[in-house]
């Protein structure tokens, strides 16, 4: 530190930091005020005038970006100019503007589209873009770099986007819902209209603006084909005005089969003149209302839409037919790798869903028109928590592609949890695929690089809702920033984004910086330990919520997403020898080595192989036995973050502290839901014990049902594993209560109590020891579930309670409306404070 030390200066050092409260909407764009006086003192030399040349309404956004990102940070409000003045300027402007406006400015370099530069000259900082998106790109770098310190001569930033197409699709329904949402409703739409206020979607535009996006489909891909009717279209020209002043075009998702639902025909028949003239026709009408639309999303012949198989048509007469009608406008069509048959009969063992998209698109390659990109997720299946990359973005050499990524976590603890996403996006994304030789990863195929295409890149599934902080979970906001950052420059680390995400969204403190990077860090290996190790999917309700635990849910069912596990062994057989012969589908070098079972690796084991559970991994464990230790890792792991994030009390400010606190003690009670239920199913159906004792072994459990009950019945938990003992007592005959003696050495213990929080109701629950009341709550939580089951499954410490034998601990339950306070155990722990 440069500074003397005076009074002021120690006064500086030694205040505390004043935490204001936050709700999480400004997400990383705080702009929070540098009380670090040298590194404000370091920007004291910038100019005080910001000159906006063109007042085009990106570049105002622009310039009110930068005053009220100067006024936050640094205590200082720019002057606002329109001609350079007499003194030093910030400049805003185009480089064509440039040229005109500072003809001494240095020459800029060509840049792709988007691409901006930062020059600091002698006197001028100058902001300067390939357009109006480039600049306010820039002035968003700029900010950026403010906020994380960088001295003055590291702001000569020059930069360009590894891809033209950087989107984001919402799955919002007209009347307000959201598919797989989790922040509350729709920003964009209630009741079947566009929303009065558009205040929401103003403030989210300005974070995708921050992060380079600029395309945003709105609706859900099962789209109400009223989104494009002549009505709505004004309501539509709304959100498009607001997008506008922030780079992003408006882009909808249209039904497939829209000209004869909205259209007056009686077919959509691709090949079919009157449904092409019905495209054009309404593509033109849209266009009128918003002459800068982007495209449209279709979602067809995939889990149960309408589709082009109705007339025996291909995807490509499907797409082609919409293509054609956008093209003059420069609309593009994202047509939706993600076509697969959900009838399949599960007892063929050759079937396979991970196969679809690759047989579906494979013999298409070449015919799509140049403005259609197959939207592909990244992995074959559907954003499960480990999958391999999917083969098509190798396979397809004359088809545009753009990766398809999910940022709501929806097979990720729906914002209840935490899990960053940016380490397995980056695995897929930096996979080769040896397309054509080797050093062919996913991004470059994506986005166009390795074939020369046209068009090509990122798209992420956000679904925000109208909750303050977003996604419902502060901590989820770190996957739309990762998603944003990785869609412009792809090679940036998981390490390198978090660690400026942290410092955005909270606090530069190092403790903080270190607490939430390490927690955000190894999130996706806790939550895959817990949740499906070695490649056996998400093991979660896959026809339900796809929230809570269900180990057998994928089974026996059309969906296709099965792990073939019975007594004797586990694994879907994906080989080209003997089973579905999905790994063919891979270019040879990547298909050696899924096929072969000694260099597969582990964590894609159970996805490629059927192996018995005494198969012997890399790590020279047993795949049972590693099932067994992964789900106690994982559980371990989720238990630490607990302690990890409360020794931030005090140093994250208390709303976000106690908000994400609530998300990590349910993210620990969850882990070791997860952990009993996973374990014990595989303990049964394989008969091979742990050998370290612990799965099935629940030492200090005292099961509800053998409790004594009065009001309480005992109903059976299905799936059985959702239980621990597959039942639970739930309330039937009000009074209830569940006793039970305790008869341990006397000391101070926590008592972990498992019940059930369903959503249609708020139960009460009181503990007491003896006579005493040691604690109450109410279970008024958000769960994805009315039954008693695995999603409505949740638990409440009462810490430090000192028991003494003989005495009596009784939980007592008021039911509310149909929810019955139900109870599945108490378990009683050494205190650990
Ligand atoms: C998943 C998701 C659906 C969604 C579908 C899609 O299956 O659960 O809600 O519609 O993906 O991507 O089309």
């Amino acid at each position: 530190m440069k500074c003397a030390l005076t009074f002021v200066c120690i006064t500086a050092m030694f205040l505390p930091v004043k935490l204001t409260a936050e709700t999480g909407h400004d997400a990383w764009l705080r702009y929070a005020y540098i009380n670090d006086t040298v590194a404000r003192e370091g920007y004291a030399d910038l100019p005080a005038v910001v000159v906006g040349f063109a007042n085009s309404p990106v570049i105002v956004s622009a310039r009110e970006e930068l005053i009220r990102g100067f006024r936050g940070m640094l205590g200082r409000t720019l002057r606002a100019a329109s001609t350079l003045p007499n003194e030093p300027a910030i400049v805003l402007a185009t480089i064509s503007d440039l040229r005109a406006a500072l003809p001494g400015a240095p020459r800029i370099a060509p840049l792709a589209e988007d691409g901006f530069q930062i020059i600091r000259t002698g006197r001028e900082l100058i902001v300067t873009g390939t357009n109006d998106r480039g600049v306010l790109y820039g002035v968003f770098a700029l900010l950026r770099a403010i906020e994380l310190q960088w001295s003055e001569s590291e702001l000569n930033i020059r930069e360009e986007p590894y891809a033209p197409v950087r989107w984001v699709n919402e799955w919002d329904n007209l009347d307000g819902t959201i598919e797989r949402g989790y922040g509350g409703r729709s920003i964009f739409f209630e009741n079947d209209n566009v929303r009065a206020d558009l205040g929401p979607v103003r403030d989210y535009a300005r974070l995708l603006a921050s992060l380079g996006i600029n395309g945003c489909a709105i609706n859900n891909v099962n789209a109400n084909p009223r989104v494009v009717s002549a009505e709505f279209l004004p309501q539509l020209a709304r959100i498009a005005e607001i997008f506008r002043a922030w780079g992003i075009r408006l882009a909808v998702s249209v039904d497939f089969s829209s000209p004869q639902r909205i259209g007056g025909l009686d077919t959509f028949d691709p090949l079919d003149s009157r449904v092409a003239t019905w495209w054009k026709t309404k593509v033109g009408e849209i266009y009128r209302a918003v002459p800068d639309l982007g495209g449209f999303v279709v979602k067809a012949d995939s889990e149960g839409r309408l589709g082009p198989s109705a007339y025996k048509r291909t995807h490509a007469d499907a797409a082609n037919v919409i293509a054609r009608a956008l093209a003059p406008h420069h609309g593009l069509i994202f047509y939706r790798g993600f076509v697969y048959d959900h009838h399949m009969d599960w007892r063929n063992l050759k079937n396979d869903r991970a196969r679809a998209a690759y047989d579906n698109f494979i013999k298409l390659d070449g015919t799509f028109a140049d403005n259609v990109l197959v939207q592909i997720k990244h992995g074959p299946i559907d954003f499960q928590v480990r999958e391999p990359a999917s083969p098509l973005f190798g396979a397809l050499e004359k088809t545009n592609e753009a990766i398809e990524l999910q940022i709501t976590q929806e097979y990720f603890g729906q914002a209840r949890q935490v899990v960053f996403l940016i380490p397995m996006w980056k695995e897929a994304l930096d996979f080769d695929l040896h397309a054509h030789g080797a050093g062919t990863p996913v991004k470059a195929l994506a986005a166009g690089k390795t074939f020369n295409r046209p068009s090509g890149g990122f798209v992420g599934v956000s679904n925000v809702g109208l909750d303050a902080n977003w996604f419902g979970n502060d901590m989820s906001q770190a996957n739309l920033y990762g998603f944003g950052r990785l869609a412009w420059n792809p090679n940036l680390t998981s390490e390198q984004i978090i660690d400026e995400w942290t410092r955005l969204t909270f606090s530069q403190g190092p403790e903080v910086v270190k607490t939430i990077n390490s927690v955000q860090l190894s999130s996706w290996r806790t939550f895959e330990n817990y949740t499906g190790p070695l490649g056996l999917q998400t093991l979660t309700d896959i026809v339900g919520n796809h929230f809570g635990v269900a180990v057998e849910a994928s089974e026996r069912n059309g969906w296709g997403q099965w792990h073939r596990a019975d007594e004797q062994g586990v694994g879907m057989d994906r080989t080209v020898a003997t089973g579905t012969g999905y790994i063919g589908q891979y270019r040879p070098p990547v298909a050696k080595m899924y096929e072969s079972l000694t260099e597969c690796p582990d964590e894609l084991l159970l996805f490629m192989h059927h192996v018995p559970y005494t198969h012997v991994l890399h790590s020279g464990k047993t795949v049972i036995q590693q099932i067994y230790d992964a789900h106690y890792d994982g559980a371990a792991a989720a238990a630490r973050y607990v302690k990890e994030w409360e020794s931030l009390n005090g140093r994250v400010d208390e709303p976000r502290y106690l908000a994400i606190l609530a998300h990590l003690q349910y993210q620990a009670g969850a882990a070791e839901l997860w952990r009993d239920a996973v374990n014990t199913w595989f303990l049964r159906t394989s008969g091979i014990p742990d050998r370290t004792g612990r799965a099935g072994s629940f030492p200090g459990r005292h099961e509800a049902e053998a409790m004594k009950l009065t009001g309480y019945s005992v109903v059976d938990v299905k799936p059985w594993e959702a239980a621990s003992g597959s039942k639970a007592a739930s309330c039937t005959a009000p009074p209830c209560a569940a006793r039970m003696r305790y008869d341990g050495t006397a000391g101070w213990y926590d008592l972990y109590v498992r019940y059930f929080d369903q959503n249609d109701g708020v139960s009460r629950y009181r503990l007491l020891v003896g006579s005493q009341l040691i604690d109450e709550w109410t279970a008024a939580d958000r769960f994805p579930t009315r039954r008693i089951d695995s999603s409505s499954s949740t638990r409440r410490i009462a810490a430090g309670v000192a028991l003494r034998p003989g005495d009596e601990i009784r939980i007592e339950g008021v039911p509310d409306g149909p929810e019955t306070a139900a109870l599945d155990y108490i378990e009683i722990h050494q205190a650990t404070k």
